[in-house]
């Protein structure tokens, strides 16, 4: 048995060849006992959560509340507002926290690398709030200009930073940012989204203030994820959406809101997500990340210096820490052609700017290819992948 075999999607063929999945950084593929847990979930036990007394009820709740549990263990964490995703969850913090302790002149530091989820709910705010948004700029070697970063600091009330790039794979010098930050008197929020499906990270231990990330990344289903925060972030937060199961009462003239992470999760949550997402995390417990990561990371190193040798560019470094993530351009062959042809062959790539216009306008590009790879992937699916990459340029020359 191998670790593929838990993912029936991986046995299909697409254009009559097995299937190679290289698009990881999107969305990774969902094993059994993920489809199982949902179905079981919609077959057996479907009702609202937090409110009626029955036994259906009951299953619901505890199964929502289940992947709450499991979210504060596995990352060590006291708060985990369940959200439906990295991006809802930065959203919560620029309206949750952002509206409620920013004011006209205060000062957000951004970098180039982040991922528009990290960049367009600032500029929503900046632009209601007058607040004044700085970008740390990204270097030559796809690093972090970190001189820069401490200039920007000055007056800083809150640092948003990619915890590892989803176009570049390279993992920033968080522990620096993150202390940076604090000695600076600035919050900080911590992108995880591609740092959470390789890494178990410790929120206490790792002390930033807000972590957002999906459960998609990492095994579980779409449309759920969490906002992790520290206690006292927590208490400076106001509620971003109003409505059901947020509420302790409402009368004609105002509300007073529940205290703990339900006072930022109004209306029906994400249940049969949640539920998949605790069986993706009970599947996840018997895998060893730190050995499957070294593994990876040596496979995108292969793949890289690869691509490399066939004359494409590759931007990123493939340094220890860093994700399996090979973005690369070849000099003739336009992107989108290059990834037809190897849809083509049955490998499935991610093309295009990847939601970080300002990192591709930084290197001067409009996008790249990027193949990502996720634990079940092997050294022998990067050898096709590069016998078919040459097949291709070959074709081509
Ligand atoms: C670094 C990074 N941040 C944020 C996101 C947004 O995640 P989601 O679409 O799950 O909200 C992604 C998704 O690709 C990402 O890679």
């Amino acid at each position: 048995m191998s670790l593929k075999d838990d993912f029936p999607i991986l046995s299909r063929e697409v254009n009559g060849h097995p299937l190679i999945y290289l698009d990881n950084a999107a969305t990774t593929q969902k094993p059994q006992v993920v489809i199982d847990a949902i179905s079981q979930y919609y077959s057996n036990s479907n009702a609202n959560v937090h409110r009626a007394v029955h036994t259906l009820a009951g299953e619901a709740t505890e199964g929502y509340e289940n992947c709450r549990r499991w979210i504060k263990s596995w990352f060590n964490a006291e708060k985990a507002i369940l959200t439906s995703g990295t991006t809802e969850a930065i959203n919560l913090v620029a309206y949750g926290w952002g509206r409620a302790n920013l004011q006209p002149g205060d000062v957000i530091v951004l970098t180039e690398m982040e991922h528009h989820s990290d960049i367009v709910p600032w500029q929503i705010l900046s632009e209601e709030r007058g607040i004044e948004i700085r970008y740390v700029p990204v270097l030559d070697d796809f690093t972090l200009d970190m001189d820069a970063y401490a200039v920007s600091l000055e007056n800083a009330k809150l640092v948003c930073v990619v915890h590892t790039s989803n176009v570049l794979g390279v993992r920033n010098s968080v522990d620096e940012l993150i202390s940076l930050a604090h000695k600076a008197g600035a919050k900080i929020l911590i992108d995880a989204a591609q740092a959470v499906p390789h890494d178990k990270i410790d929120f206490e231990l790792f002390n930033a203030d807000f972590m957002a990330f999906s459960a998609h990344k990492m095994c579980g289903p779409t449309g759920i994820g969490a906002l992790l925060v520290k206690s006292d972030a927590f208490e400076q937060m106001q509620p971003f959406m109003g409505g059901g199961d947020m509420i302790e009462s409402v009368t004609t003239s105002g509300s007073t809101y529940q205290t703990n992470e339900h006072k930022f999760e109004a209306g029906t949550p994400k249940i049969a997500e949640a539920v998949g997402w605790s069986a993706a995390f009970e599947w996840m417990s018997a895998i060893d990340l730190p050995a499957h990561h070294e593994r990876l990371l040596n496979i995108a190193k292969w793949t890289a210096d690869q691509l490399r040798e066939i004359g494409c560019t590759v931007y990123g470094r493939h340094q220890s820490g860093d994700a399996a993530v090979v973005s690369f351009l070849h000099p003739t062959i336009h992107s989108e052609d290059f990834a037809r042809f190897l849809d083509a062959k049955g490998f499935a790539v991610r093309t295009g700017h990847h939601c970080a216009q300002p990192l591709l306008n930084r290197l001067g590009i409009t996008g790249t290819i990027r193949a990502s790879f996720y634990l079940y992937n092997t050294q022998d699916e990067a050898e096709k992948f590069i016998s078919t990459v040459r097949y291709i340029v070959g074709k081509f020359a």
